[in-house]
């Protein structure tokens, strides 16, 4: 299994290029299960995760394209079969998001539940829900969602909570049934609002994206279209984080500020100095130490669950104690006890952790469990004093794309090793 080995104690130095977003991208590779002709998508990052859902589709019968500079063009003329098999949907909770497209538009479909994963049970009830309200005819069977309907109708969908891919699934869905849906308390992230412009540009009606009630207006078809992928707000947040736990100053380009607000405030809080145009972003952080910060995650515009981990790294090492409080995922600390084991002082009281700096971490063998999670043990070994050995880190591939070249690019000591 593939370890990085880091040397912490480089402050970070220059420029780099943000990837398209994972969680942009995937929804939109399930959408062009809606089209009707090809599609050709543009600002792909070279992810596991694509790979995976590649896969998923190829599966599936659905034809598929790549090239060097990562444009994928997909023609779903050749589908054979509506199916999602556990092998992949185990590794991909966000394989579900296959489940909307194919019931509308093929009027069948057959999904694995994900099941459970590291930070929390991740049940799919909103998205099944959502789509029995539309007409679906929907029964889960050894570990199958067996769902059909002739055509969906639209619905009045009021969410119990936010749920971002249950958002998409169900907005995906109603693009083609008879008449119009209406979601409430949507999720409002970027990335529901980046697919939803991929499915205008398809031919779809949908008003209100980016608010908490999405409008979508029933059509009879889709076509296929050429779409760019919007930039990684939490790879832009994590590398903002790297410039600040290792005193840098870092230039971020293709990357949008207006995307991650809260975390740019926290950062600015933390003592960071930021500067920023349309597309790039500049932390300059030389010569000083972080200060504490408090934060609470919560759907967007507040602060991302996804950059919890990376938040802790830095407090780890800030000078003051600090509450952060995880209110999405009800099992999310799982890098706390690795943590621990460099020296950091953290401790986690139900669904908080209260960290109180310290001067310095120590290098150690760490296990990375989860994406996120990773991420933040690369953080913390890029301040650690010694080598820090990072395991299990298939990981951060799900996720990240070329971390560790960008990293060095960067002045990180970072390398990769077979075992
Ligand atoms: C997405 C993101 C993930 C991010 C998360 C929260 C993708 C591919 N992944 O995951 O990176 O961490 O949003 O911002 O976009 N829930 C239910 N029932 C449901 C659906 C969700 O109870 O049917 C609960 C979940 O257990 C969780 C909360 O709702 O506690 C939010 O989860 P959700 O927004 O659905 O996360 P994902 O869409 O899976």
């Amino acid at each position: 299994m593939e370890k990085l080995l880091i040397e912490g104690g480089k402050p970070l130095q220059g420029d780099v290029r943000i990837s398209g977003a994972k969680n942009a991208v995937l929804p939109i590779l399930a959408s062009t299960l809606l089209a009707e002709g090809p599609m050709q998508i543009a600002n792909v990052p070279h992810l596991q995760d694509v790979t995976t859902t590649m896969e998923l589709l190829g599966r599936m019968g659905v034809s598929l394209t790549i090239d060097e500079y990562m444009n994928i063009e997909t023609d779903t003329s050749t589908i054979q079969e509506f199916f999602a098999h556990y092998d992949v949907v185990k590794t991909m909770r966000a394989s579900i998001l296959v489940l909307g497209p194919l019931l509308a538009r093929f009027g069948h479909a057959e999904v694995s539940l994900p099941g459970g994963c590291a930070i929390g049970s991740r049940p799919v009830n909103m998205h099944l829900r959502g789509l029995e309200s539309m007409g679906a005819n929907i029964e889960v069977k050894a570990g199958y969602i067996h769902a059909s309907a002739k055509r969906l109708k639209g619905a009045h969908l009021v969410m119990d909570m936010v749920t971002v891919t249950g958002t998409e699934n169900l907005m995906m869905a109603a693009t083609l049934a008879d008449g119009t849906s209406i979601i409430e308390n949507a999720a409002r992230e970027p990335e529901v609002t980046d697919l939803a412009d991929c499915l205008i540009a398809m031919g779809a009606n949908i008003e209100g994206a980016g608010t908490d009630t999405i409008t979508i207006h029933g059509v009879k078809e889709l076509k296929g279209c050429n779409y760019s992928v919007l930039a990684d707000r939490i790879e832009t947040g994590t590398f903002l984080v790297a410039a600040a736990i290792t005193g840098g100053h870092i230039k971020l380009k293709d990357t949008q500020p207006k995307l991650l607000e809260s975390v740019l405030q926290k950062l600015d809080k933390a003592g960071a100095t930021i500067s920023s145009g349309d597309n790039w972003i500049e932390i300059d952080m030389t010569g000083r130490r972080p200060k504490s910060i408090n934060l609470r995650t919560a759907p967007y515009p507040a602060f991302p669950t996804d950059m919890q981990a990376q938040f802790t790294a830095l407090n780890c090492i800030a000078e003051g104690s600090c509450a952060i409080t995880e209110s999405v995922f009800e099992n999310r600390f799982m890098h706390v006890q690795e943590m621990q084991r460099m020296g950091a002082n953290i401790k986690v009281e139900g669904n908080t952790a209260i960290v109180t700096g310290v001067d310095h971490l120590t290098a150690a063998p760490v296990m990375a469990t989860d994406l996120r999670a990773s991420a933040s043990l690369i953080l913390a070994g890029l301040v650690a004093e010694g080598q820090t050995v990072v395991d299990r880190i298939y990981h951060i591939d799900r996720g990240y794309e070329c971390i560790e070249e960008k990293l060095a690019q960067l002045g990180a000591k970072i390398r990769r090793v077979p075992h």
